[in-house]
């Protein structure tokens, strides 16, 4: 039985799996009120919320289990990427548990964590696929060749694509966090009504950008704004977002091909859109491919996806030593 403790942002989270895909229970207790009105999370405000809710936290995923902390044979732990300061909980956490029970500690990458959700999700998945992970801090395209093997197609040059949604969200005046208000706004705007550039870097390459793109939006504001013209925040809504989507969808099929994959999954924050969803789903059905993603509960932060892959890495022979330490920049 495995315990796992995620606290790398603004959800304090704890889980109980059997056999690494069970999910006995995951408790998620969201912050995301607490930082609502700063327009984004504010690392000390977190912090100091997992410290008051971690313990709690942990008991309601034992109770919710109908186990106790008797039953755990390991302890998976969230040591980055994120938050030094919210990290650190969870890390310290997860130690004196693990010392205090005299049982295994597994460090486990945060990004890792969410491509695992998909094993949760799907029972019968198994590597190799290509996954596309979209969060708030991170966007990877990658080749997952065996549990815990990775190949990195590419990544991001500058903006995630969830912060992106974000710092759209609010220069429109959108509230926090900003992907969900957008995806649903998209649906009642027309994709085409502004023509946002599509950012597909030198010709074969993986990485993405979306900088750019953020600007294009932030200048179309501004300059309707000082024109005095109305903005149908739908429209943008819907433009922005079918820009993004083009170019994830364009690069993740590419990717697929290259790799021979005929599984694509997608992982993170950001697998919930709406429109990222379907239009993968058209093309990849176009192209004889597979998509899977994760139920909307296991894409965005949990504890449930980091005991999956602390399950897999202890399989492995792989555990932490008690100087476990958060690592904010943590590379997958
Ligand atoms: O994976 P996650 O919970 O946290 C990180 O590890 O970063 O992802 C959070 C991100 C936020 O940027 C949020 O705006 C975005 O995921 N997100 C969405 C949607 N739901 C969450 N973005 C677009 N459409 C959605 N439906
Ligand atoms: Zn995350």
């Amino acid at each position: 039985m495995t315990l796992a403790i995620e606290t790398s942002c603004d959800e304090t989270s704890a889980a109980i799996l059997k056999n690494g895909r069970e999910v006995l229970s995951n408790v998620i207790s969201s912050q995301i009120d607490e930082h609502k009105k700063f327009g984004g999370v504010v690392p000390e405000v977190a912090s100091r919320k997992h410290v008051e809710n971690v313990d709690v936290v942990i008991q309601e995923a034992l109770d919710e289990a109908g186990v106790t902390l008797q039953d755990i044979d390991h302890i998976g732990v969230t040591y980055g990427p994120g938050l030094v300061g919210a990290l650190l909980v969870g890390v310290s956490t997860a130690k004196a548990l693990a010392y205090a029970l005299n049982i295994p500690l597994v460090g486990v990458n945060h990004i890792e964590g969410h491509i695992c959700a998909n094993y949760i999700e799907d029972k019968n998945l198994v590597p190799p696929f290509l996954c596309l992970i979209v969060s708030g801090g991170h966007t990877y395209l990658v080749h997952v060749k065996d549990y815990g093997t990775y190949d990195i197609l590419g990544k991001t040059r500058d903006d995630a694509v969830g912060e992106a949604f974000d710092k759209v969200a609010r220069a429109i005046g959108l509230g926090y966090p900003g992907g969900p208000i957008i995806d649903k706004l998209a649906k009642k705007g027309n994709k085409d009504a502004i023509k946002f550039p599509r950012v597909y870097l030198e010709q074969d390459s993986f990485d993405f950008s979306f900088s750019g793109l953020k600007s294009a939006v932030l200048n179309y504001l501004n300059s309707q704004r000082q024109k005095g013209i109305e903005i149908i925040v739908e429209d943008v809504a819907a433009s922005f977002q079918a820009a993004v989507v083009d170019v994830l969808v364009h690069k993740t099929i590419e990717g697929a091909k290259k790799k021979k994959v005929d599984s694509i999954v997608l992982a993170g924050g950001v697998a919930a859109n709406s429109g990222l969803r379907e239009e993968l789903q058209k093309a990849a059905k176009k192209e004889g491919l597979t998509l899977k993603y994760p139920s909307i509960k296991l894409c965005t932060d949990n504890a449930a996806m980091i005991g999956c892959a602390a399950y897999y890495a202890y399989k492995s022979g792989f555990t932490s030593d008690l100087y476990l330490n958060a690592v904010p920049n943590l590379k997958l």
